[in-house]
């Protein structure tokens, strides 16, 4: 954390007095990554705490390729409360923040009553519809955590922004433990193994077109645990098994019981979606044909090689190992060519792609569809938030750049 004063330009020497007054202020300014489910999370037991139906458990994606960046200030001169997100000043009255922020407060030994700004910005695109508001969500409480003080587990309070943003809280691979408690004090994130434990670990994030604005994952899962019939079968059958069966596939870096049960529980979810009523739609045919190549490209290998993964969008993030990366990026340039002048593979670049095979493609019994894939970020596991020099506010605590 960093403190300290800052003089206002002299501008007169005569009015050295007035001018040169000084201002306390102190800031600090966090990172954090995006986290991507293997087991997901869908449907809460209880809507203001976040307390979610189900465990889940995630992997922590490198900060170098994705991440959200927060800087928290307060100071005696500050007037009021304020927010800036990508540059635009936003509603300090936001529930959610505000559950965070009084979380923050009460757990605070620090008392000065000081306004606070914060200012947050993600590195990648908003628009590619990935886990924003879980990195989001996440740097915002490692930051105020920091400047307020707070020891001990801070998941819980991430929580309380995005049910999410818990799993951003560590790298590698992290589960939200559902927790029995009713005020969700044990329902919060830990570390099952870090992100060096299997460094061959790579994740393809295919961003694919799509313009229709789709049901929010907080309305999607309050409409499926409202009707649902299969949910609670879901929550209290499948996921906890999933769960014990996962962290074990991680410790033994089992790939192919891993990529199993992560397809699985994408699968599920889905599912569960499709049964909500009325139902919610969140993959597209892009979607849909990724599944088949996928496992085309299993079945073609005898061995299970790459999973999928979807969120509440029609993403899809593939977890493979390093070896499996240039074939199947062959296999998506084929399939889904891009006339763009824009780099179609980016993050992680590869030496050589090399030419597709064409007979998993006729496996998966696809045709050509150009341009339904924007393009593709290769990533791989990384750490949980750290705390940063370069600051998003001005020595007098607003935007850089803003007046
Ligand atoms: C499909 O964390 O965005 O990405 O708790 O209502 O903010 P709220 O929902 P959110 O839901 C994420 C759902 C998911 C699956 C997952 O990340 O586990």
């Amino acid at each position: 954390m960093t403190i300290f004063a800052v003089s206002f330009p002299r501008r007169h020497s005569s009015l050295d007095s007035q001018l040169h007054q000084k201002m306390d202020i102190s800031m600090v300014t966090c990172t954090a990554p995006i986290n991507i489910a293997l087991i997901k999370y869908w449907g809460k037991r209880h809507e203001e705490l976040i307390l979610p139906v189900a465990g889940s458990l995630s992997i922590t994606l490198d900060q170098n390729q994705m991440c959200a960046k927060t800087t928290v200030a307060w100071s005696s001169n500050f007037k009021e409360d304020r927010f800036w997100l990508n540059g635009e000043e936003q509603n300090i009255n936001n529930p959610r923040l505000q559950s965070c922020l009084t979380e923050i407060k009460k757990r605070s030994p620090v008392t000065n009553g000081y306004k606070i700004h914060i200012c947050s910005n993600n590195n990648f695109p908003t628009a590619a519809g990935l886990a924003s508001s879980a990195a989001g969500y996440a740097c915002l409480v490692a930051a105020l955590s920091k400047l307020f003080k707070v020891e001990g587990d801070i998941s819980q309070l991430a929580r309380r922004g995005s049910g999410s943003a818990c799993r951003s809280l560590y790298g590698g691979f992290v589960e939200w433990c559902r927790g029995l408690q009713d005020d969700g004090s044990d329902s919060l994130a830990i570390p099952v193994a870090p992100a060096n434990h299997w460094p061959e670990l790579r994740v393809l994030v295919l961003v694919v077109s799509d313009r229709a604005k789709s049901v929010g994952s907080t309305d999607g899962m309050r409409n499926c645990v409202a009707t649902s019939d299969f949910i609670r079968i879901w929550a209290e059958q499948c996921v906890p098994q999933q769960i014990i069966a996962l962290k074990k596939a991680i410790l033994d870096r089992d790939f192919a019981t891993l990529a199993h049960l992560t397809m699985k529980s994408s699968n599920q979810l889905h599912a569960l979606c499709l049964e909500t009523y009325p139902p919610v739609v969140y993959m597209n045919d892009t979607s849909h044909a990724i599944v088949r190549l996928i496992h085309a490209f299993n079945d073609y290998n005898n061995s299970v090689l790459a999973a999928y993964t979807f969120d509440a969008g029609p993403n899809a993030c593939i977890v493979t190992r390093k070896d499996n990366v240039p074939e199947l990026l062959a296999l998506f340039h084929h399939v889904f060519p891009s006339s763009s002048s824009d780099a179609f593979v980016r993050g992680i670049q590869v030496n050589e792609i090399p030419k597709p095979n064409l007979k998993i493609a006729e496996k998966a019994n696809v045709q050509v569809y150009p341009n339904s894939v924007r393009y593709i970020i290769q990533t791989q596991l990384g750490e949980g938030p750290k705390e940063v020099d370069s600051h998003l506010l001005s020595d007098v605590g607003f935007p850089k750049g803003s007046n």
